[in-house]
């Protein structure tokens, strides 16, 4: 049997939309299938973990243990986006303060103090092993984060960011090959570019 769900199957599972080669490993775990769209070209390898609202452009790959918990808020990815191993990225999160009370058995009225924010990682965003992305903190175009940062403030784009929390170092990070593939801003080749990947009304920024 083969280690992906075959598109039939992903249908089967309740998934909104469903692009071509579109390969998610059955040892994923997959909850709220409906509020999930895919591209096309995108992988999610085994152990991933992926709940809620989750918008994929094309040309996508969610590597091994990678936890992504969307909720009713949504993390849109763009195309050419990329998580490494064991990324977690957020679009909610407790009051860790003793404010309120905390955890999602107990019911909303005593969490009110809960953030909850969309998230995107937008086009040619790569984020490394082990890192972990808070809501709101925009991972923007092009914007490469270290091995095991924490990223909780929104990126600027093409910046490399590392460490906890995560800081813009000094260096940008190339964009040769993006332009050179005829694939970003202007020189954009396909339709499908930015597709599907945020909510209705928000602007192109290329
Ligand atoms: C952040 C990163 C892109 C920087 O690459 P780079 O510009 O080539 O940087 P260098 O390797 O020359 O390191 C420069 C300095 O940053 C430090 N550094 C590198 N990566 C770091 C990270 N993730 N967090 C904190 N510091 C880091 C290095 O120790 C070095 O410090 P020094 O100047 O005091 O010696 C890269 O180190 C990284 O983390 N890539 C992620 C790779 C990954 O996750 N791969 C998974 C398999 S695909």
């Amino acid at each position: 049997m083969d280690n992906y769900y075959s598109s039939a199957e992903l249908e089967a599972l309740g998934i909104k939309k469903i692009g071509t080669n579109v390969k998610v490993s059955r040892k994923a775990s997959l909850h709220g299938c409906d509020r999930m769209e895919f591209g096309d070209n995108v992988r999610v390898d085994d152990f991933c973990f992926l709940y809620g609202k989750l918008v994929f452009g094309s040309y996508i790959h969610i590597a091994p243990f990678c936890f992504l918990s969307g909720g009713d808020e949504g993390i849109y990815f763009g195309d050419f986006s990329g998580l490494s191993f064991r990324v977690s990225a957020f679009t909610r999160s407790d009051d860790y303060s003793g404010g309120t009370l905390t955890n999602p058995m107990v019911p909303e009225k005593y969490r009110y103090k809960t953030v909850k924010k969309e998230l995107y990682i937008k086009k040619h965003a790569i984020v490394g092993v082990g890192s972990i992305i808070m809501p709101g903190a925009h991972i923007e175009e092009g914007v490469a984060v270290g091995a095991a940062s924490l990223v909780t403030k929104p990126t600027e784009p093409w910046g490399i960011y590392t460490g906890i929390p995560a800081v813009r170092r000094e260096r940008e990070r190339e964009r040769d090959a993006a332009t050179r593939e005829g694939i970003s801003g202007r020189n954009r080749t396909r339709d499908a570019i930015n597709t599907g990947c945020r909510p209705r009304g928000e602007r192109h920024a290329a």
